[in-house]
């Protein structure tokens, strides 16, 4: 939707993105043949340095698009820098939240991003076919989608075939019919998460995530993570045969995912100490 929604500006034709970005973001830009996608590479394969975007993004740039947590490395990346370093050179901020609203707090006022978005599919517990859009209120006149629908409509009711106008508010993003039961699922699992309180959930979270680590490492497996104050709860495993190791643990009833090369496990609120034992067991018996 929002690259669908940005005004054309002669000489910016730039998209600066990572190469630990999920794919989500990154083929939006790929299949405009105006755009060029600068991708940067991780030097340590599980974070980008601030200066690389320093470096990178300039007059040449309309839009820094990137995670706030990298869903292969769990790396919390400085969402609110990047968001400045993109404003500073004129450019547009896109902060992609899939992997962070849920599992960290998130203020979208001090992330100061153009847009935000997330998804109830992952930490927010709510499961798949929704997304959710913050954008920068500044930015809402200046933003007219090429894709629309009724929803987007001022005057949604008056069913005018002859005129159209843009809602004023951020409501000029929605497309058509919201699909409702989806929703009604998603709040069930905000409710649950604000009923703990996103600061405890996180806390519970890192608690959580040590114990993997610690677990892990006292089994020998080597891990992709980040250092403090850049992890989260998103711990990859290097493992020789990750697809073979995910369904030996779903035959144990523990449900984990694999991205190449690894094992990746996101422990949350919800999990207890015990899980994360019998994993890191069965994850060891695996080998
Ligand atoms: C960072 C990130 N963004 C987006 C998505 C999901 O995007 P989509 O709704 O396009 O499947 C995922 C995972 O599925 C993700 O990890």
């Amino acid at each position: 939707m929002v690259a669908e929604s940005l005004p054309s500006r002669p000489g910016r034709h730039r998209v600066v993105t990572t190469e630990l970005d999920f794919p989500t973001l990154l083929y939006q830009w790929r299949v405009k043949p105006e755009m060029e996608v600068v991708v940067l590479p991780s030097s340590d394969g599980v974070g980008i340095d601030l200066d690389q975007y320093r470096e990178a993004v300039d007059d040449r740039t309309a839009v820094v698009a990137t995670s706030h947590v990298f869903f292969a490395t769990g790396f919390v990346q400085d969402a609110a820098a990047i968001a400045g370093i993109a404003r500073d050179a004129g450019a547009v901020s896109v902060i992609d939240g899939y992997q962070s609203v849920g599992q960290i707090p998130v203020d979208v006022e001090s992330v100061g991003a153009d847009a935000y978005t997330t998804g109830p599919l992952k930490w927010l517990c709510g499961g798949p076919g929704l997304s959710y859009l913050h954008v920068r209120p500044e930015r809402i006149d200046e933003w007219e989608p090429r894709i629309t629908s009724w929803f987007a409509a001022a005057d949604q009711f008056d069913f005018d075939p002859h005129d159209f106008r843009f809602r004023d508010d951020a409501r000029r993003f929605e497309l058509g019919t919201p699909p409702l039961p989806t929703i009604h699922t998603s709040l069930g699992g905000q409710e649950i998460l604000s009923e703990v309180g996103i600061e405890r959930v996180a806390a519970r979270n890192r608690a959580l995530t040590e114990r993997v680590v610690g677990g892990c490492r006292d089994a020998g497996f080597d891990l992709r993570i980040a250092d403090e104050p850049r992890r989260s709860a998103i711990v990859m495993i290097r493992h020789p045969d990750p697809p073979g190791a995910v369904d030996a643990l779903d035959r144990d009833d523990i449900i984990v995912d694999h991205r190449p090369g690894h094992v990746r496990v996101s422990p949350h609120v919800y999990n207890t100490d015990d899980e994360i034992d019998r994993f890191v067991e069965a994850l060891a018996r695996t080998l």
